[in-house]
């Protein structure tokens, strides 16, 4: 059955942790849809969208993500593991003009639009650091789909800790395909790890230039 009982979004974020361990136990579909369903409505840079997610749910499938992972064994535990990918080519293979598309539908000023297919394409392919922009993007959704599963009650697990080459491989990935990180979802088994503590405000923020504290 599908949790009842949401928690805040304050509660989700203070009790987060990194889950060391998952039960294996099934999750319901319901839950999955509201957690991808949560991270497609992220923002993007000219609502461009170029995030990509395999869902891994079975056995076999997660065991061999789990080899390709350097058998983190949280992968193989969890019940759903998302795999949130950039699409290198989206922008030229369909994106820009399904989002056209919808901009319209939703009320795109037509002149907004002749612009944005001229202005988007030049943006892209010039891009400084296009790795970046995809990684950007791609983070935003997988981090609202973090938060959307710990709402709904559930422990999650983001990782780096895996070999691009022989996830692509196992996913079948077409090659403009970068995998940016997994996610774990699932509910923990036994303890979490020991609480590693966070960066102060004076270490980490700064008001109006670089090296003014801020003050409240
Ligand atoms: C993008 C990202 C990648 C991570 N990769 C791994 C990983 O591969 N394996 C792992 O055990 N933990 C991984 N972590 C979890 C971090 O180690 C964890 O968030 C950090 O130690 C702080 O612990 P906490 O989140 O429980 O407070 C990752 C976290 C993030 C955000």
């Amino acid at each position: 059955m599908a949790n009842v009982m949401e928690k805040t979004l304050s509660q989700a974020i203070a009790q987060r942790r990194a889950t060391p361990s998952f039960d294996g136990s099934r999750m319901p579909d319901e839950d999955l849809k509201k957690i991808l369903d949560a991270g497609l409505q992220a923002p993007s840079g000219y609502n461009m969208q170029p995030w990509r997610f395999i869902v891994v749910r079975s056995e076999e499938q997660k065991r061999r993500l789990r080899a390709a992972s350097f058998n983190q064994a949280k992968v193989e535990e969890a019940s759903a593991v998302i795999v949130a990918c950039g699409d290198a080519d989206g922008w030229r293979s369909g994106d820009l003009e399904e989002m056209l598309r919808m901009g319209r539908e939703g009320g795109m000023p037509e002149n907004y639009a002749e612009q944005a297919k001229v202005n988007i394409p030049n943006y892209l392919s010039n891009h400084p650091n296009f790795a970046m922009w995809l990684n950007r993007h791609v983070m935003i959704a997988f981090t609202t789909m973090l938060l959307m599963a710990e709402v709904l009650g559930y422990d999650t697990a983001p990782m780096e800790g895996f070999e691009q080459e022989k996830v692509r491989e196992i996913l079948k990935l077409p090659l403009s395909y970068h995998v940016v990180a997994l996610l774990g979802i699932g509910h923990l088994k036994g303890n979490d790890k020991f609480q590693g503590g966070r960066f102060n405000l004076a270490r980490t923020v700064f008001a109006e230039e670089f090296g003014k504290p801020i003050k409240f």
